[in-house]
């Protein structure tokens, strides 16, 4: 059975070792021990934990303020893909989002996984006030 919960300090080696994980498959950006830290403090982190042991997912939500926070990280390890884990782990972040009045969520992906988020809501339309610039150095 597969379980989402908030991970806990002790758990910070097995979370860095899937955003590793995620990172060595090109699929994530790798996240520093010390940004970790300090998204497990504020309970930040979801985790989807297969019968009380094997770490299977993570998704992490940055606060950045009520207006707009960021979804980051979000990895299924491969075996256990396409089987309802990441929707389950996005609707653990809205939950907390909503209780901490988060107005706005944004995530940056790719566009093969653009079908994927719009079916839980996200959409690219113009932002009032937002848009996003990136500059290649
Ligand atoms: C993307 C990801 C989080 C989705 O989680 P998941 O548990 O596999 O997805 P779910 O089981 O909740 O959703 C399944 C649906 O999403 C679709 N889907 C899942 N991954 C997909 C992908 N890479 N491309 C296209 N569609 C995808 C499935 O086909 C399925 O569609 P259906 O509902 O029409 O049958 C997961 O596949 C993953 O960790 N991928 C690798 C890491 C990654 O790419 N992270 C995104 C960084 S922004």
């Amino acid at each position: 059975m597969i379980n989402i919960r908030t991970a806990v300090r002790k758990e910070l080696p097995l979370i860095d070792s899937l955003n590793r994980e995620g990172f060595a498959e090109g699929l994530v950006l790798k996240r520093s021990k010390k940004d970790l830290k300090a998204l497990i403090k504020n309970e930040n982190i979801f985790v989807a934990v297969k019968d009380n042991k094997e770490f299977v997912g993570m998704v992490t939500l940055d606060f950045y303020s009520k207006r707009l926070s960021e979804l980051r990280s979000i990895y299924i390890k491969e075996n256990f893909r396409k089987s309802g884990v990441g929707k389950k782990l996005l609707d653990a972040v809205f939950e907390k989002a909503k209780r901490m009045r988060i107005k706005e969520i944004m995530v940056i992906t790719s566009k093969e996984l653009r079908r994927w988020f719009s079916k839980s809501g996200f959409n690219n339309k113009p932002h009032k006030f937002k848009i996003a610039l990136f500059k290649k150095l």
